[in-house]
């Protein structure tokens, strides 16, 4: 065995980031693939309610606890002709999905959605076509969404059934708009124009909205970070957040410099406020632009097949898309992924893990009358979501580190805690991601006197392939004996390659 890493640090309640905004455990549903029908929607499916929506998809959609999901897109969002999607359904139109080169039914609509969002007990993220269309579609969308009666869009949506408006409070300005890959793709200029007059007509409509600009596709975008700078110049007296996308992947088949992907994601947070301080300087401006990082995943697996059914069977309705099969050390990815978000909670205001439900999600489904069940990934998304409430703090101290190819040094193992101060419960949460050795933990917790161990869960599995299935779980949480507070000290060992959840309370 070689030799045991160390984790020695402090941790104090003056050492507090912030509050955490729960926003930040939201997630992503696209009409992409079988994400909508066959996922969330699939009337007939011995588990669906009267109005067509998976129960079984539901109840695992409400264990994970998301308080908001982004809506309709991503990509598809860039040709949405929201009308479409509303009114009568046998009057709603078949459309070819240029995005993703399917034929979108809209049988689930605006209505639809946040029925469906209220019964899984979330709040909609809704995204506006800056793409192909522009202000005054973007208006009408949220005089149909939010505005009472008595004007065309609100009595519209009446007419339609729904007498009370959705009141949507965070509304995205497009998507991925410097991506040649984006339907109306747009110059950092163009967009930031665009978006400017949008959201100032937005608010105008409905001024407790919050507004999203768009960010950079990826920190590997070339216009990255100038584009932040050159739209926020533009947005930033008009809008609240700027979005962050990133997927990672163990692409290299190198499972040590795959799992220091979230020192990737750190440096991209850390770039991105910064330009967006540098603006506010520039600017002498009194807000801080918060951070959305409204998608962010693992995401690979299905590349090549993507590929292929995009480019040689277009145009099928809920194609199989997107459909990555996780396994133990995507988890790790993932876990690791949840604690630099947490770490950045006095920017990052909302993060959407992308996607939920079949597409890239930790939710997946069987379609003729098959199960639902939860992939690797769900389960630290799980314990964050579910044990991420109150205050961030910083633990301090040090830890042993090590190489790997692409990166000279990084931690053996990375930490973050959250404090329920009401609760008297603090959580910390912890990724040994050094594939060798365990790691020995010594976290001084002498400003929690009495605070004692609930219980210690650990997700490790002997190979960092194992995948789950609908017929089994091979990658689930278990209890791990042994770790205690010893004279103000929290003390245990964390296993090589383990995602590790430590529940204190006060006795
Ligand atoms: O989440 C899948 C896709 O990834 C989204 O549609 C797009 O915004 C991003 O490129």
């Amino acid at each position: 065995m070689a030799q045991h890493g160390k984790l020695r640090m402090i941790l104090d309640r003056d050492y507090r980031i912030a509050e955490l905004d729960r926003r930040v455990f939201g997630s992503f549903i696209e009409h992409l693939g079988r994400a909508v029908y066959d996922g969330i929607y699939q009337p007939g499916h011995p588990m669906s309610d009267e109005e067509g929506f998976r129960k079984d998809v539901i109840a695992l959609v409400r264990e994970l606890e998301v308080p908001i999901i982004r809506y309709p897109g991503g990509n598809f969002v860039s040709n949405f002709y929201w009308e479409d999607s509303v009114g009568p359904r046998e009057k709603r139109p078949k459309r070819l999905e240029l995005a993703w080169r399917s034929t979108e039914s809209n049988q689930v609509g605006l209505h639809e959605f946040s029925r469906w969002a209220e019964k899984a007990d979330s709040s909609v993220m809704m995204a506006v076509n800056l793409g192909t269309r522009g202000v005054q579609d973007a208006c009408n969308l949220l005089e149909y969404c939010n505005h009472p009666s008595g004007s065309r869009y609100a009595d519209l949506r009446i007419e339609h059934g729904a007498k009370d408006p959705y009141n949507i409070k965070v509304w995205c300005l497009g998507n991925e708009m410097d991506g040649p890959w984006q339907l109306g793709m747009k110059t950092m200029e163009e967009y930031g124009r665009i978006a400017a007059e949008t959201a100032k007509a937005m608010k105008l409509i409905d001024p407790g909205i919050e507004l999203v600009s768009c960010g950079s596709s990826s920190i590997e975008m070339p216009s990255f970070p100038q584009w932040e700078a050159a739209t926020l110049e533009h947005t930033y007296d008009y809008v609240d957040y700027i979005s962050l996308h990133n997927y990672y992947g163990n692409r290299k088949d190198d499972s040590a410099d795959f799992l220091a992907c979230s020192d990737d994601m750190d440096r991209f947070i850390r770039s991105v406020v910064a330009t967006c301080d540098f603006v506010r300087a520039k600017k002498r401006g009194r807000k801080d632009i918060m951070l959305s990082f409204d998608e962010w995943n693992v995401w690979f697996h299905s590349n090549a097949a993507d590929e292929d059914i995009m480019r040689n069977h277009p145009w099928q309705q809920h194609p199989r898309l997107l459909e990555d099969v996780y396994n133990f050390e995507d988890a790790l990815a993932v876990g690791l992924l949840l604690i630099t978000l947490m770490k950045h909670a006095d920017r990052v205001k909302m993060a959407c893990l992308a996607q939920l439900v079949n597409v890239i999600a930790p939710i997946m489904t069987e379609p003729d009358g098959g199960a639902a069940w939860r992939q690797t990934i769900f389960y630290p998304f799980l314990h964050a979501s579910r044990y991420g409430r109150g205050t961030v703090l910083m633990p301090a101290g040090s830890v042993t580190k090590h190489r790997t190819s692409g990166h000279d040094e990084i931690t053996d193992a990375e930490s973050i805690a959250v404090w329920q101060e009401e609760k008297e419960e603090l959580t910390l949460f912890l990724v040994n991601r050094n594939l060798e050795r365990p790691v020995e933990l010594s976290l001084d917790i002498r400003s929690f006197p009495q605070y004692q161990v609930l219980e210690h869960i650990v997700l490790e599995s002997p190979d960092l392939k194992a995948v789950n299935s609908a017929s089994g779980e091979s990658v689930r949480p278990e209890k791990h004996a042994g770790t205690h507070v010893t004279d103000g000290c929290v003390e245990g060992l964390l296993a090589p390659a383990s995602w590790n959840v430590i529940r204190m309370k006060k006795s």
